[in-house]
Order: C-alpha cells, then structure tokens, then sequence
C-alpha cells in the first residue's frame, strides 16, 4: 500500500507517496492522460535528460497494490528541503529554472499548473524541478495560472531580499502562501524608485492596486484571457522579461558575523590539522548514506565527511555563509552537498496543512553521522540553550556525532562570556560536559587538541 507523503494533496489530478522507499505518484485518469502528453514531448524528454527535471518510469499501479488511471515511479531524492531554508541564489535558480521550464515546454503545447518553488529540490548544488504532474497540454489560449503564485513565492521574496536587504526566509516560514503585492509594495515603500527598479513598478505596484481593490468575478479566467487577446507569444515575451528581471536581481551584503571564518587563523596549524584528521578518521571508518554537518560554515568538513558518504547536508544559520557556499558548490558541479540556512536555536517547524504539510527539520530525516563542531558554545552561551538539551538534541538523533567543546578557558568561549553577565555560565565546563556525554552516548574516542582548549568527541548513540 502506498503512504501518502502529507504535503502531496493539492493537485486534484494526482498525488505522490511512497511504498518500500519507493516514490510513486499516482495520477487520475485525467492526469495519466495529461502527464502521457507532456513528458512525452521533445521538450520535458530533453530537460528531463539534461537533469533539470526529476526522471518518471511509468509502472503498473497494481503492482503495487493501488488502483489509479496510471502511475510514476521517481528516483528518491537524498534530503527533502524548503524554500524558507534556501539561500538568495538558492530560491533565484529556482525561480529561473521554472520561467526556463515554462518558455522551453510552450513550444510543445505544454504548461506548468503552479508556479510554486515546492515544486523544486535540490539535489546538492543543483535545482530539480519534480513536480511532473504540474505539466499539462495547455490551448493557445490558456493564461498563465501560475503567475500570482511565482510572484509571491519567487519574485516578492527575492526582490524583498535585493530591493530591502531583508531575509526572504522568515517571512516565506511564516506564511506559505509567500509576500503579497501589498505587503512587499509596504515594505518597499521607503526605498527609491529608480528606472532599474522599473520591475517593482510593473509587478509590484500595479498588482499591489489591484488587489487592494475587491474584485467580484463574472467571468471565468479562461474566457477572460481569450477575450483580453493574450497569446501564448504575450506570454513567452513575458517570461523572458521575468528571467531578466529575475535574473539581475543582486543580494549586495558584503559580510557577516561569520563570513570571514574560513581562514580559522585562531586554529594553530597543528590543531586544525589534528581536527581534520579526527573528523577524516571517524568519516572513513564506514561509508553513510547521510551525514549533516551542523554549523558548517564554510563547508570545509562538510567536504571531508563527503568523501566517505552518499549526501551531506551542511546547515548553518548564517545566510551570507550559506549562499556563498551554494554558489561555490554550484561552481564546482557539486551534487553530494546539500547547503541549508537553518537556526539551531529555531529550527523549521512543521507547517501547512494539520502541520505536517512541511515537515520539521527534526523529523525530515535521519542522519547516520552528525557534526557538531565548535557551535555548542554559541548556542550555549550565545543563545542560552544548555550544553545537556543541545546533547540531548543530538542524541534524539540516534546518530554518530563528533563533537567539539571548546572549553571555559578557550579565547573564543571568553570572548562570548564578556558580553554577558559575570558567573552567569559557570556550569559551561569540561568535566559537566564529559558527565552529560556520557550520560547518553557511549564515547568512542576523546581527543583534546593541542591548546588544550578544544574536546573532540567521537559518540556512538545509546540503543
Ligand atoms: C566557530 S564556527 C564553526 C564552523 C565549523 N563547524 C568548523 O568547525 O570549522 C561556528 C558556526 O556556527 C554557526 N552557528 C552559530 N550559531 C548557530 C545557530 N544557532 N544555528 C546554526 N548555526 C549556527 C555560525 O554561523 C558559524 O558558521
């Protein structure tokens, strides 16, 4: 019997779900029928082989025990993540892939349903469109469904981001609906309206007036766009002019609190050299399906535990370290690295509909190996969450972990005690946080480096 994934209802013509590990969407006889044309024809079968959209073998739904007008089987994508845990560059490939998509497959007669980035994954560095039950035949004559869901979803976010220097992320967590035209139009309001800016005008302003006004509709869509005289080469110079303005939007921030760390100069040499040699031990001892690595920053043990694991998902909350690690994925072709823009302290809920929709970050998946390297202190001291429910965390998990402590009398520990009151974490020692260790794990190895300020822990969860 197939499980229904609980973010796969929307689409009356079809859903997706999985049986043994295996994804399956099933279809409608209506979306059998629309999904046959579409990924039938030249265009979806050639950005299906280039990668951009996820591969579909039709199977014979009974096989596999279900009863349905027909059904695709897709290979499984190795860690599932949402668009408020992307980066800017993230969310504007994302956007460009499916103006891409929509312009390429228009020659073929065919279109997207929505124009949702939850229609896109990515797989490492690279976006994968997968929701190939949102091709449909389209008439010449068809609108654009899609369009006021791209621009709330893509566009808003990315001009909030580029236009305001605002994070796009909590504001697409905190509705999944996206930016409205009139929230955006608000939040811009202050900032110069200059002629590069000529977008906002079109998309932004004009859509905000509309939709302030209360509109009661007479006339169904369709008839609507074939009575406005849009054509299918309307459109097209409409979505090329969107992949422009898309296309230029620039996140300027230059630096962040974290964005110069990749040097590590406050590691001497040897020391950085020992932790290396740690992480690259405990990562080659097996070969795991996937690693996250909590903290990542730069990516740079990331990069080691993924030469001994399928897929690494390296998660930090700093966005500018995030995005700067995308484009530097993305650069080098690199599909085993999953970057993601995730606050320890706050991590993703779950969201939508009975709040499983999206699933939290906790239940997404389940790690084999976990790194947990120098960001306890932060959030200890930094965010005042306790050594012990940050070890508990980890241990809930059920996963290896190496973890480092930097002890009470490492520079950087001190330097984030200044900005705090005097005594106020004097139970932040080596020897709580040896007794807490080993209260829930078993300790595989324990390393001090050579400052003798920094514990490296190789954990094996408790079964
Ligand atoms: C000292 S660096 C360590 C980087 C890397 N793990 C290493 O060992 O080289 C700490 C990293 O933790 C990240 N960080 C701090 N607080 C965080 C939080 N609440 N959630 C996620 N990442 C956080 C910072 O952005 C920074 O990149």
């Amino acid at each position: 019997m197939i499980t229904p994934d609980p973010g796969s209802f929307r689409d009356p013509t079809g859903h997706v779900g999985s049986v043994d590990g295996r994804i399956i969407r099933l279809l409608s006889d209506r979306g059998a029928g629309d999904a046959r044309t579409a990924i039938g024809t030249p265009s979806v079968t050639a950005a299906t082989e280039r990668g951009d959209v996820v591969a579909s073998a039709w199977i014979d739904p009974s096989s596999i025990g279900a009863s349905a007008g027909g059904a695709l089987e897709h290979p499984r994508l190795p860690f599932i993540a949402y668009p408020y845990e992307w980066t800017f560059a993230m969310l504007q490939d994302a956007a460009l892939l499916t103006l891409r998509l929509l312009r390429e497959t228009a020659v073929d007669g065919v279109s997207l349903k929505d124009a949702t980035p939850y229609n896109v994954q990515f797989h490492g560095a690279r976006p994968v469109f997968i929701d190939v039950g949102s091709f449909e035949p389209a008439a010449a004559s068809d609108p654009w469904f899609g369009r006021q869901q791209f621009l709330q979803m893509f566009l808003y976010p990315l001009m909030l981001q580029a236009y305001a220097g605002a994070a796009f992320q909590p504001w697409l967590r905190g509705s999944l609906e996206g930016i409205t035209a009139p929230e955006l139009d608000g939040v811009l309001g202050g900032t110069r309206l200059t002629q590069r800016r000529r977008g906002r005008l079109v998309h932004v302003k004009a859509n905000a007036a509309a939709a302030r006004r209360l509109r009661t509709r007479t006339e169904g869509v369709e008839a609507e766009t074939k009575r406005s005289g849009l054509t299918r080469e309307l459109l097209l110079t409409q979505w090329r002019a969107l992949e422009r303005l898309v296309g230029r939007l620039e996140w300027k921030e230059a630096r962040s609190v974290w964005s110069d760390y990749g040097a590590r100069g406050h590691y001497a040499d040897a020391e950085l050299a020992a932790k290396e040699r740690f992480v690259g031990t405990v990562a080659a001892s097996r070969q795991r399906a996937l690693v996250y690595d909590l903290g990542a920053n730069d990516g740079r043990f990331s990069r080691i535990a993924a030469e001994h694991a399928a897929y690494v998902v390296a998660a930090d909350a700093d966005r500018l370290v995030v995005d700067r690690l995308y484009r530097e994925l993305r650069s080098q072709g690199e599909q085993r690295i999953q970057p993601l823009t995730i606050d320890l302290a706050d991590p993703s809920p779950g969201l939508g509909w009975g709040g499983v929709e999206r699933s939290s970050f906790a239940d997404r998946a389940r790690p084999d190996l976990v790194l947990y390297l120098a960001v306890v202190h932060h959030l200890a001291i930094g965010r005042n969450v306790p050594v012990a429910l940050q070890l508990d965390q980890l241990a809930s998990l059920k996963a290896e972990v190496v973890f480092e402590f930097p002890t009470e009398d490492d520079p950087k520990v001190r330097e984030l005690l200044l900005a705090k009151r005097t005594g106020l974490f004097d139970t932040y020692r080596v020897e709580s946080t040896d007794a807490a260790v080993a209260e829930r794990f078993d300790v595989r190895t324990r390393e001090v480096l050579d400052g003798g300020t920094r514990v490296l822990y190789h954990l094996s969860p408790r079964s």
